[in-house]
């Protein structure tokens, strides 16, 4: 494998996709898309999330659910998103090694989102780190790119937000594009602020898919030097309460992308658009994806896994 060209694809469809569908999905069957998207090929998932049941009854079976794929799926990384020691806790006891910390670069956000100043998210993550030593963390920026309540943030917002995180021990952040109003050249801006800024940190990108944007900021993302992407299996996603809300990039579209352009993900798109197709007859969501709707061989590429 030419490691330039290496992509890990971070699939986090059951926490972001399934977070948005108002029913509950019984375990079972999250188990079975989860094991689909396995078989494809994928090796890095956010499986779930430790948050308030009452804020996202959802993912009420958050721990159940880790637990079985950790010990059915040895090789795998899963990994959760928490917002409070609380949930780090929570994962650590579900056997995790790795969480992702949210905390939004726009405070009205964060207040909006998990109910806390920045201030407070800060000193939350303190009493992580001091209580999980061996938990490795990465930072999940939400809105990086632009705010429901604060509009659009720039780079140097970016930039000025992380220090003290940085002198914390972070060492991987997730730019995420929450709602879905980054572009291209906002996102290669970004990347190239961080990177200087920054030499140290490693950056991972998630990009709603709202205004269609998803597949070419994810790929500014890339051409910017990004080596994780995060994505939806299917582009499951949005919020039913919220009309026109999107999910994030579907993974299956992202990954027949890259294969055409000669990255390497190790993941066999057929099965994983035969995952999404799969999905989508299991879960009754909002899915943004486009090749999961048509025959799996229109897309046939010989030089594709
Ligand atoms: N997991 C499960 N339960 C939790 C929890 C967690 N991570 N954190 C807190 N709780 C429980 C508390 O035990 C308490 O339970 P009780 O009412 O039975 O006593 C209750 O939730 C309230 O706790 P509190 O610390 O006061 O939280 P809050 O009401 O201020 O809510 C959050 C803060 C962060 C827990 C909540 O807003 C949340 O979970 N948000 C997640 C939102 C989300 O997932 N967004 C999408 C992904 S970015
Ligand atoms: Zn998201």
């Amino acid at each position: 494998m030419n490691n330039n060209k290496a992509i890990e694809i971070f699939e986090i469809g059951p926490r972001d996709g399934f977070q948005s569908v108002r029913d509950y999905i019984p375990l079972e069957t999250k188990l079975s898309v989860v094991e689909r998207i396995i078989e494809a090929g994928v090796k890095s998932i956010q499986v779930t999330s430790f948050v308030s049941p009452k804020a996202i009854p959802q993912m009420r079976d958050a721990k159940e659910l880790t637990a079985f794929c950790i010990e059915k799926y040895p090789g795998i990384k899963f990994t959760a998103l928490v917002p409070n020691l609380y949930g780090a806790n929570m994962a650590a006891e579900s056997g995790l090694k790795e969480i992702s910390y949210v905390v939004s670069l726009s405070e009205s956000h964060n207040r909006a989102n998990i109910r806390r100043s920045h201030e407070e998210s800060f000193e939350e993550l303190q009493k992580i780190l001091r209580g999980l030593p061996q938990m490795a963390i990465c930072l999940d920026l939400a809105t990086a790119f632009g705010c429901p309540f604060e509009g659009k943030k720039t780079p140097e917002q970016v930039a000025a937000f992380l220090p003290r995180y940085v002198d914390l021990g972070i060492r991987t952040v997730n730019l995420c594009d929450t709602i879905g109003v980054a572009n291209p050249a906002q996102v290669r801006e970004t990347i190239a602020v961080l990177n200087e800024t920054f030499p140290d940190l490693t950056l991972q990108i998630h990009i709603h898919d709202t205004r269609n944007m998803g597949m070419v900021n994810t790929l500014a993302a890339i051409e910017a030097g990004v080596k994780t992407t995060q994505s939806t299996l299917g582009g499951l996603g949005g919020c039913p309460f919220a009309p026109g809300a999107s999910g994030n990039l579907a993974t299956e579209d992202l990954v027949h992308m890259l294969c055409e352009m000669g990255y390497e993900t190790g993941i066999d798109e057929h099965k994983l658009i035969d995952a999404a197709k799969y999905e989508s007859t299991v879960i009754d969501g909002i899915y943004s994806g486009h090749l999961y709707q048509i025959e799996s061989s229109n897309t046939k590429n010989e030089n594709c896994t």
